[in-house]
């Protein structure tokens, strides 16, 4: 592994920070998605927040209040010998109803001295813009993505993050998992259907949009810095065919490219062929600008990253196909040869090395796993001493095939950020007993609790896998 691998974790502001009406923020799409039996219809986009029942519980507006814990957290990391945090800005934080002339200064403050207290700490910062969350008021006034205006609100945006941190923060994620926009548009891009609408059109147009803002972004941080680097971000695990019938390996062929088509014009800078004929076929015709096509091409990405969780499978056969396993959103057929967690989402640290092979064959530059863990239950015991065994298992696993992928097989890899560092709410159910933690956050699915943090056992093995830079997994 090299001296300089960024070993770290990784959380998101709609799960985490809350504050949402603290320091002049505005609404983000996120906080209008409730906790329950709603949650689903509203992050796909079928059901109107507005219309939720008023007693509704909305789990990001507090979540583990890092806006005012952050002090004590980010020491609990540097304790860990994190090299590196990854967490995004809430975007309506910093432009409350994202068309102000001017950034809320309260907002760029409040991460300016969150960035300053990670860098006392020697933690790099790894800043993702947008991680799901888009203001509220974009997606009133515009439909969110749907429109061509948001590409510019972004770009404002990202303006002025990147003029402010332009000395402070060198890697940059443009959108997170930014193919969950296909599989739950409300939760990953602030879409919402009307009836009649045709969902496959609206989805690839606001990808457009998405993927022009990226390329913009990526533009306008070169020229403000050339020394950042820009990443796009996956939400990846290879399909495998459930079997070798020829049909099955073509399911799963298809399957991937859904997901690839983002990074393929991110990373390469052009549609691919499968993905406009597709358009032709489906007859999707987007709405673009002839200097869209230039700029994609000439501002690709200086880096890859991606969350990986699980591998996924793809079968051609119906009743195989009627038992589908839980997943980051996605919907796989049961693999025979996997163990599951808690939650249905199946357990494959070989699957890390071959996604990781497949994305570096693919693509050729540096990847970065910035999310990876294990939603589980964990018990207080007695003593308060949280022994949380199968997470340090599955990370020991993940973290011998990533590093096979880099030693044996020669991937380029920058660094590792297992997902929920400490406790967060999940973003899939809301709940906050699904835990992926080192450290633990006393809070419940309902939202009581006192939010008092303590170590698990996790905590300290972290640390030092950390110190050993992954020569001690035990
Ligand atoms: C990814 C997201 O999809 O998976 C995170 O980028 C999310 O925001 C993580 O929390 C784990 O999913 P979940 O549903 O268990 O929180």
């Amino acid at each position: 592994m090299r001296k300089d691998f960024l070993w770290g974790g990784a959380t998101a502001a709609n799960q985490c920070e809350g504050g949402y009406k603290e320091g002049n923020r505005g609404m983000g799409s996120v906080d209008v998605i409730p906790w329950g039996e709603n949650r689903f219809p509203v992050m796909l986009g079928e059901m109107d927040y507005r219309q939720l029942p008023e007693d509704s519980y909305y789990p990001s507006r507090e979540a583990i209040d890092m806006y005012h814990h952050y002090k004590e957290d980010i020491a609990l990391f540097a304790e860990m010998g994190f090299k590196c945090y990854r967490f995004s800005f809430s975007w309506s934080r910093i432009f409350p109803t994202g068309e102000e002339e001017q950034p809320n200064e309260e907002g760029l403050k409040f991460y300016e001295d969150f960035i300053d207290e990670l860098l006392k700490y020697n933690i790099e910062p790894v800043v993702t813009i947008c991680h799901f969350d888009v203001p509220l008021a974009l997606v009133e006034k515009y439909g969110s993505w749907k429109s061509r205006r948001l590409i510019d609100c972004y770009v404002k945006y990202c303006d002025a993050i990147f003029r402010r941190f332009k000395d402070k923060v060198k890697y940059w994620l443009t959108f997170n998992e930014i193919n969950m926009l296909l599989h739950l548009p409300f939760m990953g891009a602030g879409l919402q259907f009307k009836e009649g609408e045709n969902k496959t059109q609206v989805k690839y147009q606001a990808a457009h949009n998405e993927l022009v803002a990226s390329a913009k972004a990526t533009r306008l941080a070169h020229q403000i810095n050339p020394d950042f680097k820009i990443g796009c971000m996956l939400a990846a695990g290879n399909y495998y065919p459930y079997s070798c019938n020829p049909e099955d390996v073509w399911e799963a062929l298809n399957r991937d490219r859904d997901n690839y088509f983002f990074i393929d014009v991110q990373a390469r800078g052009e549609y691919p062929a499968y993905a406009r004929k597709m358009f032709e076929r489906e007859g999707i015709v987007l709405e673009t600008e002839e200097e869209d096509f230039r700029i994609l091409k000439e501002h690709t990405v200086d880096f890859l990253s991606f969350s990986y969780y699980s591998s996924r499978c793809a079968s051609t056969d119906q009743e195989l196909i009627n038992k589908t396993t839980a997943g980051n959103a996605m919907k796989s057929v049961k693999n025979p040869y996997l163990k599951a967690s808690e939650w249905g989402w199946q357990i494959d640290p070989l699957g890390l090395r071959i996604t990781m092979n497949t994305l570096y064959d693919r693509y050729q530059k540096p990847l970065f796993i910035v999310e990876n863990g294990l939603g589980a239950i964990d018990r207080v015991a007695e003593d308060g001493s949280i022994c949380d065994d199968y997470r340090i298992e599955y990370l020991k696993a993940h973290i011998e095939a990533m590093m096979d992928a880099v030693d044996v097989d020669g991937v380029d890899l920058l660094g590792y950020t297992p997902w929920g560092c400490i406790d967060l709410v999940s973003a899939s159910t809301g709940e906050m007993s699904k835990r992926y933690g080192f450290i633990y956050v006393d809070k419940d699915d309902a939202g009581r609790g006192t939010l008092k943090r303590s170590r698990k056992k996790s905590f300290d093995w972290y640390k030092q896998v950390i110190e050993t830079n992954g020569e001690i997994l035990k």
